[in-house]
């Protein structure tokens, strides 16, 4: 029943973003077409376990959609602040050095290679319309992160596993203030912004609720949020996002 919840509670946080003018969100509502349900059936299958390498198989998940999403920004033409360019741009060779990262920490552990994810090119290139919506989503991904390896590190035994979690989630963190500022926005996330309500965020997960923490997000409510910005074809399965 939680889990329900929170799907629908994330979905009715994606309405709202997008009805406040985060216009790539709004992919969340549209309904999949007839090419995206043929690659979704072609495309290599996701499946997760629960266990350390299931968790961090999924991390890198993230940091391949985060190094993909930056590589795209970057080749628009709607980021014209070279500024702002700049720090896309840097944004892009970190999270693609997170990705180099995991695969070498997961060594034979690697479940899929960066040629088996199917991109959604009609979904990415919603989230990349125009340069709010770009930033807007940058900033979605990356506190996203933060929830998603925040969730994660209660369940990881594995102390390089969980070492290296902890490394790259602080820098996720500095990657969504950073982004925030781009866009005049308070560097942490507000409440307002969290794709998933308190009433959905799982309680074992968030005992210090109300402390001024980052909440814990669950897998299965990562990988809903992932399905709403519709940026992969691939299904995504397993008992760690049962
Ligand atoms: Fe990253
Ligand atoms: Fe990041």
């Amino acid at each position: 029943m939680k889990t329900t919840k929170a799907l629908s509670g994330s979905r009715r946080s994606l309405l709202k973003w997008g009805l406040c003018g985060f216009g790539g969100l709004m992919i969340a509502t549209l309904p999949e077409t007839a090419n995206a349900q043929r690659r979704r059936r072609r495309s290599k299958t996701l499946t997760f376990n629960a266990d350390d390498a299931g968790i961090l198989n999924f991390a890198l998940l993230l940091e391949e959609l985060e190094a993909a999403f930056y590589a795209a920004a970057v080749e628009t033409s709607d980021i014209t602040d070279s500024k702002e360019l700049e720090y896309l741009s840097v944004l892009g060779a970190q999270e693609a050095a997170h990705v180099t990262f995991l695969r070498s920490v997961l060594g034979e552990q690697v479940l899929f290679e960066t040629a088996d994810l199917s991109f959604n090119q009609d979904g990415l290139e919603a989230l990349l319309s125009d340069r709010d919506t770009i930033l807007n989503t940058a900033v979605t991904l990356e506190d996203v992160g933060v929830h998603a390896y925040n969730g994660a590190g209660p369940s990881l035994t594995n102390p390089t596993y969980l070492l290296a979690a902890g490394s790259i989630v602080s820098v996720e963190a500095r990657h969504a203030g950073g982004v925030r500022a781009l866009l005049g926005k308070p560097t942490t996330e507000p409440d307002s912004d969290r794709l998933v309500d308190d009433d959905s965020l799982d309680a074992d997960l968030n005992p210090f609720k109300g402390k001024a923490y980052d909440e814990l997000y669950t897998p299965r409510q990562i990988v809903e949020i992932l399905g709403s910005l519709g940026i992969i074809n691939n299904s995504i399965d397993g008992a760690l996002v049962a």
